[in-house]
């Protein structure tokens, strides 16, 4: 009986594992796993942004965020300690909470000596469909904004229905690129990488298919 239950120890243990190193792969990339936690859940209007710094933050970018970040010290991480455990000053109660995938992410970050940029992946460019490709990028980067309880402007990004309206379609582009007469997104500085960019834009002229 004994030897049963050490091998299903054995076996869920291997199995924690192997799961827990897929899903939070430690080799992260910043600009593509740890910005946009940032942009997209901390730096709205009222927030902080290079123009309002509450609390004396500007995360919109690595300098800035760094400001709260003990390199390889989560706990001793001001950022870190604002966002864990079961009572989080941060978000404020009103906004949506961070996900536990997007805190344990930042932590490992951390501990790896919270770099500027590593282990990023190469740009597919032959990948647009929206579930493994477009969506991601929307999750990522844009729907601490635009959500279904707080939808900038009426955008809802966190779904095929919202992400198709003919609001979006006309304006994303323009917008993304940053280029003159649109918002641009995110909002507050930072910019998409131009693989991100390229696939947004081959899934929007090749009909926004929901694939
Ligand atoms: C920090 C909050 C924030 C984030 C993150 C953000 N948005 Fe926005 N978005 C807004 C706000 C607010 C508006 C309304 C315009 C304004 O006040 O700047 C807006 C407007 C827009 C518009 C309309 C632009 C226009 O010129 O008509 C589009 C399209 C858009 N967002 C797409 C996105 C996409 C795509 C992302 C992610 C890559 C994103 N947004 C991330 C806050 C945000």
């Amino acid at each position: 009986m004994r030897r049963v239950a050490s091998i299903f120890m054995f076996c869920l243990l291997i199995l924690l594992t192997t799961c827990t190193k897929n899903v939070y792969n430690p080799d992260v990339c910043f600009h593509e796993n740890v910005l946009p936690i940032f942009i997209s859940n901390c730096t709205m209007n009222g927030c902080h942004n290079s123009t309002e710094f509450k609390g004396g933050f500007d995360l919109t970018n690595y300098d800035g965020i760094m400001q709260g970040i003990k390199a390889k010290h989560p706990l001793m991480s001001e950022l870190y300690n604002s966002i864990r455990g079961n009572n989080p000053s941060m978000p404020p109660r009103s906004n949506t909470p961070l996900s536990s995938h997007d805190i344990t992410y930042i932590k490992l970050w951390i501990e790896m000596g919270a770099p500027n940029s590593s282990n990023c992946n190469a740009c597919d460019t032959s990948n647009y469909s929206y579930s493994n490709r477009i969506n991601p990028i929307f999750q990522n980067w844009c729907v601490g904004c635009h959500n279904a309880n707080y939808s900038s402007q009426g955008i809802n990004l966190s779904d095929y229905a919202g992400a198709s309206n003919p609001i979006v379609i006309n304006r994303i582009v323009g917008s993304i690129e940053h280029s003159p007469g649109y918002f641009a997104m995110p909002q507050s500085g930072s910019q998409l990488s131009q693989c991100d960019i390229n696939a947004i834009v081959k899934w929007i002229n090749n009909g926004h298919p929901n694939n």
